[in-house]
């Protein structure tokens, strides 16, 4: 069987690696300070210069930056090239207010479709293969982000988007992509639609599934890879750092997402306090880019929570999956809750489905939750409500109402699922 070869940088050995990053940090660190009014004011008054970075660790000494650092800025304030180097652009939409815009040098997009190819690859896919893109195409990065780099290794790149679900069902049957490249709610609802034409989600071509752009579960990785016979990958990227392909799960281990460190240096913070945590230790991942040239980004917050992991598969560093972002985060009655947890122990009951969602309001003074969780086709609501709020009360330690409504009652995304509707400032 005729496979990719893996690049040479991604077996060097850590001090080859730890150069490498030395050597770019450097580079952009004196990109950012002397082409952007704002990097040069925040490292200013911070007291440090470029020149002050000696070793990896001196990084520590450089200020952080935010989503409020490019809202200041909207929306080119960031750029370290003039405008007429710019091929690209791309915006997150905020759920608040303006969208943050990120731009690209031709050697940018050059850069994000190699670590987009190297994502696919790493993920399983081989010479041949046909990737039916599902991710949305425009200003957000992951449709154009996932067909550059399917391109690049010489894939067969199906570019849908996200939307008219039969006809992604229609398509997925009459090409037989071997790769689907979708959010995994979305993948969730296309296994859903393909049931309602009587075909058997198991029975198609699909061997991979890379899915990423919103946080999902262990568990709910198990559910689609038996539904769908098909191993389910996780990839990441945010659009200030790039886009997808930051970091990425490999096949052979599939142990969390391999940072491709080459180009994107992590940290690990206390979200409060700011200091560098020890690796292992859970806190916020924060992105320095390396090579970027139109938005460098230094210490970027991503919000994001996980851990740093040594390497297995490559050299480079591990990101655990993501347990979620410090905004999605529920404080209920002084408890710290995420959606993933509630992920986790619906999926343990199989006669409930993945599609739910979480609705806050105000009980009194108090927040209170309630769970909305359909069914599954077929299955019987036995005491399901009950054994879920219990498991809730005992593993998470909160006090949630659980209602199981009919099949179809939950919105289906078609590109990241909304689990949280907070009904508590209205
Ligand atoms: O979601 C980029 C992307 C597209 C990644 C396609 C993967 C696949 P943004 O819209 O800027 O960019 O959103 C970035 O999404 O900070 C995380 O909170 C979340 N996210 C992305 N990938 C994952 C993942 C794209 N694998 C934000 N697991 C990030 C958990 C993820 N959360």
């Amino acid at each position: 069987m005729k496979t990719f070869p893996m690049e040479p940088i991604e077996k060097a050995s850590i001090g080859e690696l730890r150069a490498l990053q030395l050597e770019r940090l450097k580079w952009s660190l004196k990109h950012a300070y002397e082409n952007v009014a704002h990097y040069r004011k925040k490292f200013d008054a911070a007291g440090v210069k470029p020149g002050d970075l000696k070793a990896l660790e001196d990084l520590e000494k450089f200020p952080f930056t935010a989503k409020g650092d490019l809202r200041e800025t909207y929306p080119f304030g960031m750029f370290a090239v003039p405008m007429d180097q710019v091929v690209r652009l791309h915006a997150s939409s905020g759920t608040t207010g303006k969208p943050t815009v990120v731009g690209y040098t031709a050697k940018d997009i050059d850069t994000w479709t190699h670590c987009m190819a190297r994502s696919i690859r790493a993920a399983g896919a081989r010479p041949g293969d046909k990737v039916h893109v599902a991710y949305g195409y425009g200003l957000f990065t992951g449709g154009l982000g996932a067909h550059y780099g399917s391109e690049r290794l010489g894939l067969v790149t199906i570019p849908l988007s996200g939307g008219m679900t039969e006809r992604q069902v229609q398509l997925i049957t009459d090409f037989k992509p071997e790769i689907i490249m979708v959010t995994p709610s979305y993948m969730l609802a296309i296994a859903d639609e393909m049931e309602k034409q009587g075909i058997d989600p198991k029975s198609g071509s699909l061997r991979i599934g890379i899915f990423g752009a919103e946080p999902w579960t262990n568990e709910l990785r198990k559910q689609i890879e038996e539904r769908l016979s098909l191993d389910a990958i996780d990839i990441y990227g945010l659009s200030e750092v790039m886009g997808p392909g930051v970091a990425q799960e490999c096949i052979e281990t599939k142990d969390g997402l391999t940072i491709w460190e080459d180009h994107f240096y992590p940290e690990i913070i206390d979200p409060v306090s700011g200091q560098v945590l020890p690796e292992g230790a859970q806190g916020e991942l924060v992105f320095t880019s390396l090579t970027k040239e139109a938005l460098p980004v230094i210490r970027y917050r991503t919000r994001d929570l996980t851990r740093l992991l040594p390497g297995t598969a490559r050299t480079m560093r591990r990101m655990e999956k993501i347990t979620g972002r410090s905004d999605d985060m529920m404080i209920i009655r002084g408890v710290n809750v995420f959606p993933t947890q509630i992920e986790e122990l619906i999926l343990k009951q199989p006669e409930l489905s993945p599609h739910y969602v979480l609705e806050l309001t105000k009980d009194g003074p108090m927040d209170h939750m309630t769970v909305l969780v359909e069914i599954q086709p077929g299955s019987q609501d036995r005491g399901s409500a009950e054994r879920l709020a219990h498991n809730i009360k005992s593993y998470v330690g909160v006090t949630a109402d659980v209602k199981i409504v009919p099949i179809s009652t939950i919105e289906r995304s078609i590109g990241k699922a909304k689990r949280v509707i907070d009904k508590r400032k209205a």
